[in-house]
């Protein structure tokens, strides 16, 4: 039994994969030599080739891979003037409701406090309900015994001050969107635009969260991945790809059945169209693009779906929200947020700023509606983590099965043993798959077995082994991680194939199946 092992005994699910994640340094608590900072996590050498594939993937799949309309991204502040959030909303409405423990002090989410309790949800209760819940039930504090005080509400923003000694009011970004509502007209204009017209944003975004937790799923500090696709109102219903997706489909969770307490029904993407499931053809597209974008990613279709908020939760200007939710051990947590957001952002910038962002459309003046699909990176990749995640399967040891597409390193190799010429013939090889831009590493410390469990343990797919029969015939064993099945290929075809593995071309199975 390895050190992880022994550390996970008796532990959750959720406690075990966390302790691989820490271990193997996927992520680092930040400043953890001054003791922390509660939601915010440094992502370590592996959980940033993690993120990095992703990304990366990402783009491919929703930027670059965008063929219907054009998606432009763009790389914006990550400080924004006090106005801007004001004509977002966020300055009056970015509030969560928050309850203090009059003896120990600690501060937490009256919603969620109320929701753990009692086991009832409170979505949109007012502040004055919620203290009337806490009274009524005789809630105390979770930590301390304490009694509570009144609810009250508490901004998420962080604010600051740009300029020395009572300069402007600025804010961290709650969210990427609002820069590029804010850039719409200009990228509009420069990129030549026409409707329909995307616009995309990865990057940083910060929220106070009251009481952060859960590992990667609650932070202060987070990063997003977001698409505005501005379309002409008229239009909502007629996207130039649709066609391309009509009979996919995905699960949805709709209204209905969350109050009859039913569970998520699969539709295609033609039927949740003809049928009003969604509002418009830009919604169900972008919910089977996220589900082939899932599954692509590991998370199996059956531990997602869309969730169509209820009213209370959809802020009023919506025209329709939509979850993806994954099942995790720790419960069903959002990780992308759908949202039809009409034309309420352009319009209300438009109102604060004095600016015109209406685009011409065939001499008319229109104020484009927005989709916008709204990923969180963290939380994907903590359910990657988690989907991902194998426990001892005879081979002594727990590992991760990442898609060979995003996991960080793509390859091992190593001579079988320290010794020449095996070394030199090895680290030509780890040359030339650097040199073809895939990451793999080198590894000649140890015995065979413990440096296979090291590569199981970060997800590995692949274990390149120069042996002496490379010396004689120039063939290498490749190590599936998966079955743990060997084949001998030539060493010349390696680079080649770690590259067709690497970017979605192979799959690990393609590779088992390999002969000579
Ligand atoms: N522009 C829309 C928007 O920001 P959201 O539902 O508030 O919508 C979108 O956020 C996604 O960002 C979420 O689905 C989640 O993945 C991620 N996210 C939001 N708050 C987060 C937090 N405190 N920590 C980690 N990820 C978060």
């Amino acid at each position: 039994m390895g050190r992880v092992e022994k550390e996970s005994e008796g532990k959750s699910f959720f406690e075990k994969v966390w302790t691989l994640v820490l271990h193997r340094g996927f992520i680092i608590p930040t400043a953890e030599i001054y003791g922390g900072i509660a939601g915010i996590y440094d992502f370590g050498p592996l959980g940033t080739l993690l993120a990095k594939k992703l990304v990366d993937l990402w783009r491919r799949f929703f930027v670059i891979g965008e063929t219907n309309f054009p998606v432009y991204e763009i790389n914006g502040s990550t400080i924004l003037p006090y106005e801007v959030l004001v004509a977002s909303g966020h300055v009056d409405s970015f509030v969560d409701p928050i309850v203090t423990c009059l003896k120990c002090k600690a501060r937490m989410r009256a919603d969620h406090l109320v929701e753990e309790a009692l086991e009832i949800r409170v979505e949109g209760a007012t502040v004055e309900e919620l203290t009337r819940i806490i009274r009524e039930n005789g809630l105390r504090c979770p930590n301390c015994g304490g009694d509570l005080s009144e609810v009250s509400l508490f901004n998420l923003m962080f604010k600051t001050e740009v300029g020395p000694l009572g300069g402007k009011t600025a804010f961290l970004r709650p969210e990427t969107a609002q820069v590029i509502f804010i850039d719409f007209k200009k990228v509009f204009q420069v990129m030549r635009g026409k409707l329909p017209f995307g616009i995309a944003q990865i990057g940083k975004a910060y929220r106070n969260e009251i009481s952060p937790r859960q590992g990667l799923i609650r932070l202060r500090e987070f990063t997003q991945m977001e698409i505005e696709v501005f379309i002409n109102p008229k239009e909502v219903n007629n996207h130039p790809g649709i066609e391309e997706v009509a009979d996919s489909k995905f699960r949805i969770l709709m209204r209905e059945n969350q109050l009859k307490g039913g569970g998520a029904v699969e539709v295609t993407v033609r039927e949740a169209v003809e049928k009003g499931i969604v509002p418009n053809a830009y919604m169900a597209y972008y919910l089977s693009k996220e589900t082939e974008f899932f599954e692509r990613i590991g998370i199996p279709r059956s531990k997602f779906y869309f969730r169509h908020m209820m009213p209370e939760e959809t802020p009023f200007y919506s025209g329709g929200n939509f979850d993806l939710e994954v099942e995790l051990s720790i419960g069903v947590k959002e990780v992308v947020g759908n949202a039809y957001r009409t034309d309420y952002d352009l319009r209300s910038h438009m109102k604060h700023s004095g600016e015109d962002l209406s685009v011409d459309v065939d001499g008319e003046k229109v104020v484009p509606e927005v989709v916008e699909p709204s990923f969180g990176v963290e939380r994907i990749i903590y359910c990657i983590l988690e989907h991902c995640y194998r426990e001892d399967d005879g081979r002594g040891w727990s590992w991760f099965q990442f898609p060979p597409e995003i996991a960080p390193v793509t390859a091992l190799i190593l001579p079988l043993m320290k010794k020449e010429p095996l070394v030199s013939k090895a680290k030509e090889l780890f040359k030339a798959a650097r040199r073809s831009g895939i990451f793999v590493e080198y590894d000649d410390r140890g015995s065979i077995g413990k440096r296979y469990a090291r590569a199981d343990e970060i997800g590995v797919p692949v274990c390149v082994t120069v042996d002496y029969q490379t010396i004689n015939d120039g063939t290498v064993t490749l190590r599936s991680r998966d079955t743990r099945k060997q084949v001998r290929v030539k060493a010349e075809l390696v680079p080649k194939l770690l590259l067709d593995l690497s970017e979605g071309r192979m799959s690990l199975s393609d590779l088992e199946a390999l002969q000579g």
